[in-house]
This record gives C-alpha cells, sequence and structure tokens, in this order.
C-alpha cells in the first residue's frame, strides 16, 4: 500500500467506526432534544415503571440536596481552582445528568430552575445505551444511540406505536450497571467499585446480576396497552435510601465468654457480624461518605450503662477503623477558599466504637469526602458478601457491680453521610440519620 491508500483505508476505517459507535460517547455530542422525556414514556404507556423510577435515587441523581450541595458548593469551584481535577465540573454529570453532559450544558442550571438536566438517570438515557467502550464498564463510558430504536432485554408481543425495539443482551447484565457504578478518580484510583465488588464475590459466580435484587421479578404488565409477564422487571432501584432495604442486611448474634462472673474478673463478649443481603461489599458506592459501626452497651440490675470499647486488633491502618476525636476532610477548605480550614471531626460517634469502613486520602493524606480529591485508599474493613467478620470487647468487671443479671447490647448503625460533614454543609437531616442495621443482646450473671 503506498501512502494515499493507507490515508484512504484510515479514513475509511474512521467513518466505520464513528458509524457503528464504538467510542464512548462524548460531551457535546448530542442535544437534549435527542432524548425523550420520561413524562412522555411514563404519561400513557408505562405508567407503572415510571412512578417506581420517580421514587428511586435514579430520578433525583441531579436534583438531591446532598448532589446538588456537593457538586455546586465543593466540586465545581474545586475543579475551577485545580486543574488535576478540572475534568469533573464536566464529568460529574456524565452519570448524574447524562443528557446534560452530553448536550454539553456545563455547569448545568441550578435545580430550582426546572431545566432538563433534573430528569437525572432517565428512561431513555439507559434505554439509549448500546454498551460500553473498553474493557472494563467505569467512568460513564456509555455509547450512546437516542432515537427511534429503544434498547431493552424482551422484544414482546405486541410492536409499541411509539418507537422500535432492539434486544440488547447487556441489559441483562451487571456490567451494565457497572458504566457508572465504577468510578476512577482524577488520580486513577478506584473511588466507586460497586461493579467490581461483585465482579469478586459469589454472586457473580453463581450468575445473580444487579436487576436480580434492585429490579426484581414480578408479574406484571410492562406497557399499559402490552400484556402481562411472570417476570416483568420492576423499576425500583432500591439502595441505601431505602431504610427496609438496609435493615437486617448484616446480622449479628453476641455471646459472653462465661455465663457467670464475680465483681472485679474479665468477661469477653464476641459479636459476629454476616452479610447476609448484599451483591457487594456494605458499605458501597459512595463509600467515602458512608459511616457504619458496632455499638456495645452494658447494663447493670441498677440501670447503670457502661459503654465498651471493642478490642483492638492490630492491624495496619486500624486507627480509621476505631472511632475517636480527631479531626479530618481538611481538604474541603480548597473549594471553600478556606487554605487553613482545620476540618471537622471524622466520625462523630462514640470514641472507641469499630467503624466498617475504607478510608479515602486526599494527595496530602488527610481523610476526605470528596472522591475526586482522592489520591489512595486505606485499610479496607467493609464487609463483603457473605462474609462474617467478628469482633470482641473485653470488660473489666467494676468492683461496686451490683448482683444480679448484666446486659449486654450489640447495635450496628449506619449513616449515609457521617455526621460532623452534613451539620457542617448544613445537608438535610435525612442524610446523617441514624439506621439501625441491626441488633442483638445477651447477658450474664453477676455473682455477689
Ligand atoms: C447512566 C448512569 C447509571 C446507570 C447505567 C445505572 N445507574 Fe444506578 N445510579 C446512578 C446514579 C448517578 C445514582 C445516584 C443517585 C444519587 O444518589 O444521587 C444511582 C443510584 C442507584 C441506586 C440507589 C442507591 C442508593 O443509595 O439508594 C441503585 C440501587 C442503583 N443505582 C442500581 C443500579 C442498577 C442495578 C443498575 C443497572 C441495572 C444501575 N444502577 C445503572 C447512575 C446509574
Ligand atoms: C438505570 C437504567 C434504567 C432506567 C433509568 C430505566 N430503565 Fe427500563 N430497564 C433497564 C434495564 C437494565 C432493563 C432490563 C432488565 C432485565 O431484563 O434484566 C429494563 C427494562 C425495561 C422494560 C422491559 C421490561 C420487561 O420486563 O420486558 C421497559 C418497558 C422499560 N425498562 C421501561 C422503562 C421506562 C419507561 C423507564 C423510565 C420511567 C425506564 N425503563 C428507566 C434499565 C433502566
Ligand atoms: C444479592 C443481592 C444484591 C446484588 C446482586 C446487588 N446488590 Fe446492590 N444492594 C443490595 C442490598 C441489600 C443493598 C442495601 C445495603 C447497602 O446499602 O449496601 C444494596 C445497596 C446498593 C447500593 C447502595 C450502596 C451504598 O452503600 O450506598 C448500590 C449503589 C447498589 N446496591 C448497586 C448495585 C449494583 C450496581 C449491583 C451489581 C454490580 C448490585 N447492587 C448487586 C443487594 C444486592
Ligand atoms: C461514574 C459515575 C459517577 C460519577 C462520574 C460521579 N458520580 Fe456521584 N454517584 C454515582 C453513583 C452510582 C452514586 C450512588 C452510589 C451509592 O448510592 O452509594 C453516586 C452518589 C453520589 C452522591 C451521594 C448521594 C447520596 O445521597 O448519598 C453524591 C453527593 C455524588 N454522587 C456527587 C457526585 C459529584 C459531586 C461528582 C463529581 C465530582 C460525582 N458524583 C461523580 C455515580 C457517579
Amino acid at each position: 500500500m503506498n501512502q494515499r491508500q493507507i490515508l484512504f483505508f484510515s479514513i475509511i476505517l474512521t467513518i466505520l467506526m464513528t458509524m457503528t459507535n464504538f467510542s464512548q460517547s462524548k460531551m457535546g455530542s448530542f442535544k437534549y432534544d435527542d432524548f425523550k422525556k420520561p413524562e412522555y414514556c411514563g404519561s400513557s404507556c408505562h405508567t407503572d415503571f415510571y412512578q417506581q423510577w420517580k421514587q428511586a435515587m435514579m430520578s433525583q441523581a441531579y436534583t438531591h440536596e446532598w448532589d446538588e450541595i456537593e457538586y455546586f458548593q465543593l466540586a465545581i469551584p474545586h475543579a475551577e481552582r485545580d486543574e488535576k481535577v478540572a475534568e469533573v465540573k464536566a464529568g460529574c454529570n456524565g452519570c448524574h445528568s447524562p443528557i446534560a453532559y452530553l448536550a454539553g450544558d456545563i455547569p448545568p442550571p441550578l435545580p430550582k430552575m426546572n431545566s432538563r438536566a433534573n430528569e437525572s438517570v432517565s428512561c431513555d438515557v439507559c434505554h439509549s445505551i448500546t454498551g460500553f467502550s473498553g474493557d472494563t464498564p467505569y467512568n460513564f463510558n456509555y455509547i450512546m444511540n437516542p432515537g427511534k430504536t429503544k434498547y431493552s432485554s424482551r422484544k414482546g408481543e405486541i410492536t409499541s406505536p411509539a418507537h422500535d425495539i432492539e434486544i440488547n443482551p447487556i441489559m441483562k447484565s451487571g456490567d451494565f450497571c457497572g458504566i457508572c457504578h465504577n468510578e476512577k478518580s482524577p488520580y486513577d484510583v478506584w473511588v466507586k467499585s460497586t461493579h467490581l465488588e461483585w465482579k469478586d464475590g459469589p454472586y457473580y459466580k453463581e450468575g445473580v446480576q444487579c436487576q436480580d435484587c434492585h429490579m426484581p421479578k414480578a408479574e406484571f404488565k410492562t406497557a399499559s396497552m402490552g400484556i402481562k409477564y411472570p417476570d416483568a422487571r420492576l423499576h425500583l432501584f432500591h439502595g441505601a435510601h431505602d431504610k427496609g432495604k438496609l435493615r437486617g442486611v448484616i446480622e449479628l448474634r453476641i455471646y459472653p465468654d462465661l455465663n457467670e462472673a464475680e465483681p472485679g474478673e474479665t468477661v469477653k463478649f464476641t459479636v459476629a457480624l454476616f452479610n447476609q443481603k448484599t451483591g457487594h461489599k456494605f458499605p458501597s458506592g459512595s463509600v467515602e461518605d458512608r459511616i457504619v459501626w458496632l455499638n456495645l452497651e452494658a447494663t447493670d440490675e441498677k440501670g447503670n450503662v457502661y459503654h465498651l470499647p471493642v478490642d483492638k486488633k492490630n492491624f495496619s491502618g486500624e486507627e480509621y477503623t476505631i472511632a475517636s476525636n480527631v479531626l479530618a476532610y481538611q481538604d474541603m477548605g480548597i473549594a471553600l477558599d478556606k487554605p487553613d480550614f482545620e476540618g471537622v471531626q471524622r466520625d462523630g460517634i462514640p470514641v472507641g466504637n469499630r467503624i466498617f469502613r475504607m478510608p479515602y486520602f486526599d494527595p496530602k493524606g488527610r481523610m476526605t469526602i470528596q472522591q475526586w480529591n482522592t489520591a489512595s485508599l486505606g485499610v479496607d474493613y467493609r464487609i463483603g458478601p457473605r462474609e462474617t467478620k467478628t469482633e470482641t470487647f473485653t470488660f473489666h468487671l467494676p468492683n461496686n457491680l451490683p448482683p444480679g443479671k448484666l446486659y449486654v447490647k450489640a447495635v450496628l448503625n449506619y449513616q449515609l453521610l457521617v455526621k460532623p460533614v452534613a451539620d457542617f454543609l448544613k445537608v438535610p437531616e435525612s442524610e446523617s440519620e441514624i439506621v439501625k442495621i441491626n441488633e442483638q443482646s445477651t447477658s450474664i450473671t453477676i455473682l455477689p
């Protein structure tokens, strides 16, 4: 081949590649009008799916208060000050408001402006995705093909008057979800890895998909003029914002090493925590925000309460898994234009409690809730799918402990966002409300 032929073939190849859309859909490559509004899909045909989606976080990914606060008060100002993270000004929207990103509307209008950015992760976002570029789904590497054809997992017996349907096997796979549920920071660190955790765990091996737990099957009409299917996929997308889904995720058992003891003796309590329900680690997703902790309290015959700190295991990085009064999250000062910001309390929970989490560190090695500013990760002390962790608590019984029963209660608590950060940024209460995941009690007899 001579040079002109090479040029000719490479042009043809480029045209073919663009036509078949093998590359990630880029910012500015579409218009808002290329995508149908969710109301169009939901007003007369897919009425149930629409109502389900409306109640899910998917429909609020751009408008939810904490998302608005983090994007407008922290991410944008930070991206404007620090070249290294400049890409997130647009990039947050790649997952939270894909059509605003694709339309190049950056930053999108504030949620109160009621623009089309508010549609968040809409019907036509997911049902226009044909696949993802590369080998691993992450950082919104979707390939979008909006238009008359909607991609779905079933063609159905009745043709839709509104659009064509093409079967896309990826819709039945957890890989589809990974497009937005895996995220790498500008420092090349995996800051969201729900899909990768699932892929490493037992559920993937058994063929259980994300859809099986977050889009459960039920007998249902998928469209008002359609027929009933025994296995229609409810669009619930219920996760950490659903208290019912959280409750009982981890099972607790607690037992003592002695059934009777005298004041001054030492009793050891063991707690087993079994992850019975999640297909990935717990917590997953926005791990930088979440906090899960185990609280142990003993109550004696007279009603005196003793808070028991967890026994140390002495693994590296353990200090991040035991509640303390240290300050953290100083890097919020970059966006807030307070270079000497001293930070807020790291945990905001009773000191000495065991925390199940993975700390995220900024380039200076300080703990951060800003996943885009994450340069490294600390010890991963979360509870994997079907994993059991055990914790022990050694109680030196006080000499004045009254005889009778001593009750010991273990409670596992959860917050979507660590409280000191929520208070500092004035995030609505619901985001830092304490959710009880589970509790279990035991008792011993104190001899006179
Ligand atoms: C186009 C991007 C995108 C795709 C594809 C996607 N999600 Fe999401 N999903 C999001 C975003 C963004 C949120 C966060 C909403 C928020 O809290 O701001 C979210 C939230 C969720 C939640 C709620 C979590 C909570 O904290 O309550 C669940 C559950 C969920 N997604 C499951 C799935 C499953 C299952 C799939 C695949 C069938 C999927 N998602 C595909 C973007 C996506
Ligand atoms: C986060 C991505 C996502 C969003 C948002 C979404 N869907 Fe889906 N939808 C899916 C996936 C994935 C499937 C296929 C699941 C499977 O079969 O395992 C599906 C399936 C369907 C089906 C076929 C169901 C069946 O059982 O045959 C219809 C119809 C549908 N969606 C309509 C809608 C409508 C209407 C909306 C908006 C109100 C919507 N979807 C929003 C991901 C999404
Ligand atoms: C075996 C059932 C199961 C499977 C499979 C599963 N999940 Fe979950 N998921 C849960 C449960 C239960 C919760 C609620 C507890 C929690 O927040 O982790 C949850 C929570 C979540 C959350 C919120 C996490 C947080 O801590 O904020 C997201 C997001 C999510 N799932 C997405 C996915 C995606 C994406 C997949 C596939 C890659 C998936 N899930 C597979 C059961 C499952
Ligand atoms: C690769 C896709 C992706 C990108 C990029 C992304 N997010 Fe998210 N974001 C998600 C998903 C998925 C969730 C839900 C995870 C969960 O529920 O645990 C989420 C959750 C959140 C939450 C927590 C919502 C809650 O109520 O707990 C906030 C806040 C947030 N994102 C803000 C941002 C900001 C700001 C950026 C840009 C710096 C950003 N996100 C970039 C996918 C993404």
